[in-house]
């Protein structure tokens, strides 16, 4: 038994499930505005902002307890406390942006994630109305909070790193695309304005025939949000550009070059360059300094 074993039943609890149902509900409600949930998810940004409004938060939380641990100034640790609680609402509104937007295990993380980390605000407010009200030092509260923020902190990482939440799914693609031109077979078997899979190498693609091989675009099939099968997205146009919409949570991307149009993906498709007119052959497009295989 290792001591995360534990986040990994949680994983599994299926009585989570209800209350994810209802919370999505309200999130996806308060949360209809693309252009909100854009820039919650970080799209404007190029990376998720959840994780970076978080760092401020716990950074502070857990500094004001530190300084409460070891006796030191109160004014100081009031001070942190008001910058953590300050960056509260926007790390909330960002996490349940990518919440609402998570498989069914990352849901039931997510929900003790923020269950742990209100608990741990509410201490910390707590600590602090204590103080200004001249009605003790805060100073317990202060260190719950912290511990409250500390466990919070381990879910989020789990989530991240265990569960892969707000990784980019496509980061891989230019270490082990086929870096040599791979055959993907007769340019006439892929229909004209209907994304295909195909495999280049090991490596599975989306590819969109328009007309010629000039025209053919290969991107990497996995979406990089949580790795749908993007030729099974719908194809729509967008300010002049061919656009795929995500079978999943409906990121979309502009098919020309990946580039993310809408999140909650915040990370572009990996590309391929393609050459043939008979037999369509790719490679991947790899980026400065990595080699594919
Ligand atoms: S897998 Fe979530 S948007 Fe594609």
């Amino acid at each position: 038994m290792r001591p995360f074993d534990d986040i990994l039943r949680l994983e599994r609890a299926e009585a989570l499930d209800r209350l994810a149902a209802a919370v999505r509900a309200v999130v996806q409600r308060v949360l209809h505005n693309r252009t909100l949930k854009d820039a919650l998810h970080g799209v404007w940004l190029g990376h998720p902002l959840h994780p970076a409004l978080a760092q401020i938060a716990l950074g502070s939380f857990t500094s004001a307890s530190l300084i409460e641990a070891v006796g030191g100034g109160r004014r100081e640790s009031s001070g942190l406390i008001a910058v953590g609680l300050a960056s509260t609402v926007p790390t909330v509104a960002a996490g349940w942006a990518d919440w609402s937007e998570s498989h069914e295990g990352q849901q039931r993380v997510g929900l003790v994630h923020a269950a742990l980390n209100a608990a741990a605000v509410a201490c910390f407010a707590a600590a602090l109305l204590q103080r200004r009200g001249g009605r003790g030092t805060g100073g317990l509260l202060s260190l719950v909070g912290g511990t409250l923020s500390g466990a919070g902190a381990a879910l989020g990482g789990h989530l991240w790193y265990r569960q892969a939440t707000g990784a980019n799914h496509g980061n891989e693609v230019p270490h082990v695309g086929p870096g040599n031109w791979q055959p993907l077979g007769p340019l006439a078997e892929s229909p004209l304005g209907q994304p295909v899979r195909r495999l280049a190498g090991d490596v599975p693609v989306f590819v969109l025939r328009n007309g010629t091989a000039a025209e053919v675009t290969v991107l990497s099939n996995r979406c990089p949000h949580l790795s749908a099968p993007l030729h099974q997205g719908q194809l729509s146009t967008i300010d002049g550009e061919v656009c795929v919409t995500c079978p999943w949570h409906a990121s979309v991307f502009r098919v020309r070059d990946g580039v993310v149009v809408h999140g909650p993906a915040t990370a572009p498709v990996p590309g391929f360059e393609s050459r043939g007119e008979g037999v369509l052959q790719v490679r991947v497009r790899t980026l400065p300094g990595i080699e594919a295989s």
